[in-house]
């Protein structure tokens, strides 16, 4: 998957690219060679905000929950894995937040790794009735944190209905 912030710095440079075309033909001279492509201080810049990354989180903790239910360990061990640095870009670009009471850089390890592990045990072992179990405790951490930074209104809970319908979550006949 192509991370966010490359795509920002991408169409900003393009943005550079057809400005820059644009004004050459308007003062009859020819383009000049494309404009540099961003520095990375521009690039970094961007920090995708929490309410963004927790939107991904949601749709892989979503995604997770389908992959397993359908005995598609390879898709729950690839959602897991997405789930994981997710929190890492959580760590990274929020280490607090917004005077919450609990730091998310610290909430994560104490709250989110025992049970993200606990689901891929269950993954590894193509255990259904305990990816099951581990999923449901994996969630309560995802609550407990909303609980611990004032966010508790924000409540997920394993997944009724498919909003998928344009992926495949049956595993790959092999
Ligand atoms: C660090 C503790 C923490 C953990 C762990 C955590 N969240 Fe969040 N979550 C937050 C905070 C804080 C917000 C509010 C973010 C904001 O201010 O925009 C949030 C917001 C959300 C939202 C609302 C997003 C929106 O804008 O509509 C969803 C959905 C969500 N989290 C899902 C999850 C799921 C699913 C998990 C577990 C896989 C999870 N969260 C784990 C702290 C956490």
């Amino acid at each position: 998957m192509i991370a966010p912030d490359r795509v920002v710095q991408r169409l900003i440079a393009l943005g550079f690219v057809v400005a820059a075309g644009l004004l050459a033909s308007a003062c009859g001279q020819p383009a000049p060679a494309p404009a540099a492509a961003p520095s990375s201080a521009t690039a970094e810049a961007y920090a995708p905000g929490l309410g963004e990354i927790m939107t991904l989180q949601q749709m892989r903790h979503v995604k997770l929950w389908l992959a397993g239910d359908a005995g598609n360990w390879d898709l729950a061990a690839y959602e897991l894995k997405e789930l994981g640095e997710g929190f890492d870009d959580v760590i990274k670009f929020h280490p607090a937040h917004e005077g919450s009471p609990v730091a998310p850089k610290d909430a994560i390890p104490r709250m989110v790794t025992v049970p993200l592990m606990d689901v891929q045990a269950a993954v590894d072992k193509k255990d259904s009735r305990a990816f099951e179990q581990a999923y449901d405790a994996f969630t309560k951490a995802c609550n407990d944190c909303h609980q611990a930074t004032n966010f508790s209104f924000n409540l997920v809970q394993r997944p009724a209905t498919n909003p998928y319908p344009n992926q495949v979550f049956a595993p790959a006949r092999k």
